[in-house]
């Protein structure tokens, strides 16, 4: 009888791509995916560890999982990915429900894990495998549109708050050639749009073929001819005015950016270990509005971490007004073991003042974000179909090249064409309209 696995996946795109790697190698053992958790016998949670109660929350789902185990013994719960591979073995500690664990770089040895578990064998592999990036391998896709296309693996950056330095390990680049041959695979195949992903793309390096990459996502460019192209996530320290170059020459390569500041303190991202200053980070914006007029920006900040002044926090303000970025992810800084943060900086602004800058930075956000969408009215932009609306079955919900999410009556579109779109309201969050022909 087929066996069915259930995979639960939390964090960032790099888990969701490694999801569809995982995906196949069950597929070659034999499994089946299952959107049921219920109906499945095998459980995975391909976990985060990015910021604190990741644990928790790993630890909740594996006390609802105790009932079903109760039913059904045979049931088999792995945990893996970031959280397992930060904590280690100490976490069959935390839970006896836990029958296996694994780390980012050992999931082609996971059906040695599971069938030792089968036979009531608990086992760990966290081996770091400095030159794994999983090729050859082919994803099983969740998406029809949209696709991921891991280039690199692993950061060899420190920032001070960060763990994915520990979790991920050191950096390794897959070859130039069988990015392109996937990309190619995925333009056959009818996807839309992909997605380079790496940790620090801009730290690309295909040794071999002797290229970066500006000249990965040059080629990529050529290679997907009729596609969408974005690609994330770039440092600001190492995004360069070539690779801005690439993008504004490919019509296909969105002109959106994601450069993640955390601060708008100079003195701030010294003591994140960035590599950035506040000038060098604004001087990189206006490098890329230079180059790509009406190009996006996006960016991650981190609110309250270690010595964070109210001085420092107005700085964090004044550059979001500057930069006026077309979205944000937000974050209240958590305290991560290990990390040069948690061992030489104390976490000193207190939790009510973290929250209360973090809910200032939202706010501003959602003013600026709702500025800018309010702009568009009137205008018609080129929107990728990917789903329904998940308000009603008359509405599609897509994307502009510059991320802007446009909910549209559906007509006669489906997901995956491209429609113009006339936009006639915007909230903060999304862009509403209707196809223009
Ligand atoms: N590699 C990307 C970069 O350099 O910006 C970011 C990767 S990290 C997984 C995603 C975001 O999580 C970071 O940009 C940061 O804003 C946030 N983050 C990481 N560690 C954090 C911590 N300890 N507390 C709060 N937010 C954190
Ligand atoms: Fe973490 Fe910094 Fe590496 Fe991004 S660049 S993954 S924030 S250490
Ligand atoms: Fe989280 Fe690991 Fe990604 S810690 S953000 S899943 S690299």
């Amino acid at each position: 009888m087929t066996k069915k696995v259930f995979i639960r996946t939390f964090g960032c795109q790099m888990n969701q791509a490694d999801t569809e790697i995982i995906a196949s190698v069950l597929q070659d053992e034999g499994y089946v995916m299952t959107d049921s958790e219920d109906s499945a016998d095998l459980v995975i949670l391909n976990t985060c560890a990015v910021r604190e109660n990741a644990v928790e929350k790993i630890m909740n789902i594996l006390n609802n999982l105790k009932g079903r185990r109760r039913v059904r013994p045979d049931v088999l719960v792995g945990i893996i990915g970031c959280v397992p591979q930060y904590y280690r073995e100490k976490m069959f500690g935390m839970s006896d429900g836990i029958d296996f664990l694994a780390g980012p770089d050992t999931y082609r040895q996971l059906p040695v894990l599971i069938e030792n578990a089968e036979q009531g064998i608990r086992g760990a592999n966290l081996a770091f495998t400095p030159e794994e990036t999983y090729n050859g391998i082919e994803p099983v896709r969740t998406g029809t549109i949209g696709a991921f296309v891991p280039v690199m693996r692993g950061c060899n950056n420190r920032c001070a708050f960060c763990v994915v330095p520990f979790t991920r390990g050191k950096e390794r680049s897959r070859p130039m050639k069988s990015v392109l041959d996937d990309v190619r695979r995925l333009a056959a195949s009818g996807y839309k749009e992909i997605t380079l992903l790496g940790q620090n793309v801009n730290s690309y390096f295909d040794d071999e073929a002797g290229c970066g990459f500006p000249e990965l996502l040059d080629r990529v460019g050529l290679a997907a001819e009729g596609m969408r192209i974005r690609f994330t996530t770039s440092h600001p320290k190492d995004i360069s005015e070539p690779l801005v170059h690439v993008i504004a020459e490919h019509e296909n390569i969105c002109n959106s950016i994601h450069l993640p500041a955390q601060s708008g303190s100079t003195k701030m991202l010294k003591l994140m270990n960035r590599g950035h200053s506040r000038e060098g980070y604004l001087e990189k914006v206006a490098m890329i509005r230079r180059c790509i007029p009406g190009a996006a920006v996006s960016t991650d900040l981190i609110a309250g971490f270690c010595g964070e002044t109210e001085e420092d926090h107005l700085a964090t303000l004044s550059m979001m007004e500057e930069v006026r970025f077309d979205y944000a992810y937000m974050f209240c800084y958590s305290v991560r073991p290990g990390t040069y943060a948690a061992q030489h900086l104390p976490d000193d602004v207190p939790e009510e003042v973290k929250k209360r800058r973090l809910d200032e930075i939202i706010t501003l956000q959602n003013r600026i974000s709702g500025e800018l969408h309010a702009a568009e009215v009137g205008n018609v932009v080129a929107v990728l179909a990917e789903s329904e609306s998940k308000r009603s079955n008359d509405m599609l919900m897509g994307r502009t090249d510059t991320n802007r999410v446009v909910v549209f009556d559906r007509n006669d579109c489906k997901p995956g064409d491209m429609v113009k779109v006339c936009v006639g309201a915007a909230t903060s969050a999304t862009l509403i309209g209707s196809p223009v022909y």
